[in-house]
């Protein structure tokens, strides 16, 4: 029976699916007006139609013009995706061509690390990696050439990047897809790579709108009673989503992207491609956005409901729209304005990007399956090297070195030992090996698994690397790949252990460490003085097990570097590179630091056929939850080491004079991104580093704010800059009135804080050596 109560009438209206789509009436009865105390979303509506503002003003201008000229059909079939019926090209998805007016098509494919299934382009260091390595400037040249391979291919949109999830669930199936658990780190990222991407004419879709922090039941799904399970729900309260996961997206806005990608689950129980407050009140309304939502595949649970709610585009197929949206059209249930609206953004993106001129034919160059005939278009081609190695370098973080472990110096013999210092004994497209999620998988990660998968032209292993190098230096390398206990040769000068931590999508995670390798590495290291790790991590991968262990000298967090894997390793190893990364996450001494955010929600007692997930912690996640718990982590967030040191000093804070210091921005502005003044730089703060090492390096000042009624400390600046040794240079973080303000429930508006920020500055965000403060 359907609850009548005022709550439940506004479930209806937002668009939960209260009879689920198949086999399962009886759900329902679970739904009872206590059930959605915490996360339940208001209805918005109408869906408001994009204008143009900005510089979108022109392709809105052309985006009209050509739809004026299609016919009811011709609208209604460039909103559902063509990926079988018309179009058969190997891309993720397809919109269907208008050839009689001469456009022809476009064609939407994965991902964020390199373009999949296709053959002749390169395998991207991932998302994570990325993140790791700190590096805006870097971040953007690799989003360049990663739009160029797409573009080369015909791909006029890349599906990607990711920041959501942000890695709220410690064990996330997708974190390694993402930049990092911090809003600001990530939200930088973002936006280096969306302005990259779409400076050579690709489309981004930044995804996934939003909460998608979970695998585990992120689709709905059948029991084992054959009884229908929506998909989980995330329940964010206003602030927490504008302070914390909205944040990035924000950012991605600002840079431009063309589209952002709704995601699988509910979000205050109403599926994200159907929740009206999220994208008619907060994505097109609040933050103004020009482009078009596109559904993640599948992840349409109904027609009438998501076109009013404002989902523009259905993917992979005809989904829930096609004749029954020509049909909703006709009697009313959708208004004429809103498909105009949904052709009218999914063309002004095509006119935005410019995309009739640049773009080549939509999949030209990605092959059907792997055994047709396909035109060959050699992405390879591109000048990429530098880049594809430089990213690749970047987000290793070293975390340990003792005893000057490393550099090594032409040793005279090492050994090495681990499953993930060899590449697969065979490749193809398909690099999805396992279904399930292995704890880790018998070969390097250079990525991990599903549809941010990349097909790397080759794998530059670890043992490839070393033995090159081996041979500049005449030194002999020992190895054993398998054995969990091997012998160790008494003349190694130093051993060197390999292991990863494997995700792939659609599952989470099934733990923050493995016995096989935390005994592999005690093992080698009971024999040799000399051990140092390298981890191919996916997400957080504890370290306690061996840590502390006298003969473990050195330990790097590799991530997940791309094809250049090897390469990039041995010249951090052997000294030629100095530009590490910093931790994009906190490293726990023990699972249980994480608390109820180590494993993901489960379908539980009355919420059995709903499964929720209350977002309770708000945005102490992370570093913010480690300091307001006081725990020490192994490794906090922001930490790395480099082969040098670097000295803090003279802090300077300036408060912009001429700036408005008013607690609410002074006008309202919008802009695709939401109010031109929240990016009103009001502060600028600035610091001496000075190398005092040997060698040159690259260090990562990071600024943490404490902004008065929020958590205690919140990264709000960085840079990495490379410093030669004893020179030192000035580095200077601009502070936005966003960057202070934390969101007003009340107000709906960002809000500046009066009193007292407090600030810091330093090498993480538990080593901080300048401090200082000024009011507002
Ligand atoms: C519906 O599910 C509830 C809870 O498991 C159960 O008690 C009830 O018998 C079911 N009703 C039907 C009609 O299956
Ligand atoms: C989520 O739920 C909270 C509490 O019910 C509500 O205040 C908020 O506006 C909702 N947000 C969205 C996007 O539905
Ligand atoms: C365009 O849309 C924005 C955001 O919805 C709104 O503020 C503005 O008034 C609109 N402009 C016109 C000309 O309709
Ligand atoms: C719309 O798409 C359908 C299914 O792909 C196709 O059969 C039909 O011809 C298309 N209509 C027009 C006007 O292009
Ligand atoms: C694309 O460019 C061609 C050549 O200039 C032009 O004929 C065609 O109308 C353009 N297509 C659209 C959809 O604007
Ligand atoms: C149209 O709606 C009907 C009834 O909900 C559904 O069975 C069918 O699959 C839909 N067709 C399309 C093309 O969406
Ligand atoms: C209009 O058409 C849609 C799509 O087939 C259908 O779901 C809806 O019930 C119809 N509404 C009316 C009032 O007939
Ligand atoms: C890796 O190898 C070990 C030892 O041979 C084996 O037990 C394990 O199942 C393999 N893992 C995978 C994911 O294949
Ligand atoms: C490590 O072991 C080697 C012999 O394998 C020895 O020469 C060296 O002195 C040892 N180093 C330390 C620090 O104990
Ligand atoms: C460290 O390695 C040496 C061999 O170099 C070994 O003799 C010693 O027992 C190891 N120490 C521990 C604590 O395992």
């Amino acid at each position: 029976m359907w609850d009548k109560s005022p709550a439940f009438a506004l479930l209806q209206l937002a668009g939960v699916a209260l009879s689920a789509p198949s086999g399962g009436a009886n759900s329902t009865s679970y739904i009872t007006s206590d059930t959605v105390f915490y996360g339940l979303s208001p209805p918005v509506y109408p869906s408001p139609d994009a204008n143009g503002t900005g510089d979108w003003a022109a392709s809105y201008a052309k985006a009209r013009a050509f739809g004026a000229q299609l016919s009811l059909e011709e609208k209604v079939n460039m909103t559902s995706g063509a990926s079988s019926t018309l179009v058969n090209n190997g891309c993720s998805g397809n919109i269907q061509p208008i050839e009689r007016l001469g456009f022809p098509g476009m064609c939407v494919t994965d991902a964020g690390q390199g373009v999949r299934n296709a053959d002749f382009v390169n395998g991207w260091s991932t998302g994570l990696h990325a993140g790791a390595s700190w590096n805006k400037e870097l971040v953007r040249e690799r989003a360049i050439h990663l739009g160029t391979e797409f573009r080369v291919k015909g791909a006029n949109m890349m599906l990607g990047p990711v920041v959501g999830p942000m890695g709220r669930i410690a064990t996330g199936g997708r974190v390694w897809e993402t930049f990092s658990v911090d809003p600001y780190l990530a939200g930088k990222l973002v936006y280096s790579t969306v302005v990259g991407v779409q400076s050579v004419g690709v489309a981004t879709s930044t995804k996934h709108f939003i909460g998608n922090e979970q695998e585990t039941n992120r689709m709905p799904s059948t029991d084992d009673n054959g009884l229908y399970v929506q998909a989980v729900s995330s329940n964010i309260d206003d602030k927490t989503l504008h302070d914390y996961y909205l944040w990035p997206f924000m950012d991605a806005l600002v840079a431009g992207t063309a589209s952002v990608m709704c995601s699988y689950q509910r979000l205050n129980n109403s599926y994200s491609c159907q929740n009206s407050k999220l994208i008619n009140g907060i994505l097109k309304t609040e933050l103004g956005f020009q482009g078009y939502v596109i559904s993640d595949w599948t992840a349409q649970h109904a027609g009438v409901a998501s076109a009013n709610a404002g989902l523009d585009l259905a993917m992979p197929d005809e989904g829930f729209w096609m004749a029954n949206l020509t049909q909703a059209v006709n009697n009313g249930s959708v208004a004429v304005s809103r498909l105009d609206d949904m052709v009218t953004r999914l063309m002004a993106t095509w006119y935005y990007l410019d995309q009739n001129s640049t773009v080549p034919s939509p999949g030209i160059g990605i092959p059907t399956n792997l055994q047709s005939e396909h035109a060959v278009v050699n992405a390879l081609t591109l000048k990429s090297k530098d880049t594809l190695l430089k990213s690749a370098i970047e987000g290793h973080v070293l975390v340990k070195n003792e005893n000057n472990a490393l550099p090594l110096k032409k040793p005279q013999m090492i050994s090495v030992f681990g499953y993930d210092a060899v590449a697969p004994t065979s490749l193809d497209f398909s690099s999805t090996i396992y279904t399930t999620t292995p704890s880790y998988v018998n070969y390097t990660l250079w990525c991990a698994g599903g549809s941010g998968a990349s097909n790397p032209p080759y794998i530059d292993a670890p043992i490839d690397a070393l033995k090159r190098q081996a041979r500049e230096d005449s030194t002999q390398v020992a190895w054993d790949f398998e054995s969990q206990d091997p012998t160790v040769d008494t003349s190694s000068e130093a051993c060197l252990v390999f292991l990863n931590a494997y995700a792939i999508e659609g599952a989470d995670r099934v733990n923050l460490r493995d016995s096989y390798s935390d005994t592999l590495v005690t093992n080698v290291a009971s024999k040799c003085n000399n051990t140092i790790v390298v981890i191919h991590n996916s997400g957080i991968r504890l370290v306690d097990t061996f840590i502390e262990h006298p003969n473990v000298t050195a330990v790097i967090f590799a991530h997940m570097p791309g094809q250049d894997t090897g390469g990039a390793l041995a010249d951090l190893l052997y000294g030629r590179s100095n530009a590490f990364g910093r931790l994009p996450y906190t490293v726990a001494k023990d699972e249980s630091d994480y608390g109820a955010l180590l494993f993901p929600a489960e379908p539980a007692g009355i919420y059995k056929m709903f499964p929720q997930s209350n977002y309770k912690e708000g945005s102490y996640l992370d570093y913010r939850a480690f300091d307001q718990k006081n725990i020490t982590p192994r490794y906090e967030f922001g930490f790395g080491l480099t082969y040098t040191t670097f000295e803090y000093s003279g802090l300077k804070i300036e408060l912009k004079k001429k700036a408005s210091f008013a607690a609410y921005p002074p006008t309202k502005v919008i802009r695709q991104g939401g109010n031109v003044n929240l990016w009103t730089e009001l502060v600028t703060i600035s610091v001496t580093l000075e190398n005092t090492g040997p060698v040159a390096g690259d260090e990562v000042p990071q600024l943490y704010l404490g902004i008065p009624n929020a958590p205690a400390r919140q990264l709000r600046g960085f840079e990495k800059v490379t410093i030669e040794a004893g020179k030192k240079t000035r580095v200077e973080f601009s502070v936005t009135r966003r960057d202070m303000s934390v969101w007003d429930v009340v107000h709906q508006e960002w809000h500046l804080q009066s009193g007292e920020y407090r600030v810091y500055v330093g090498r993480s965000s538990r080593d901080l050596p300048l401090t200082g403060s000024f009011s507002v």
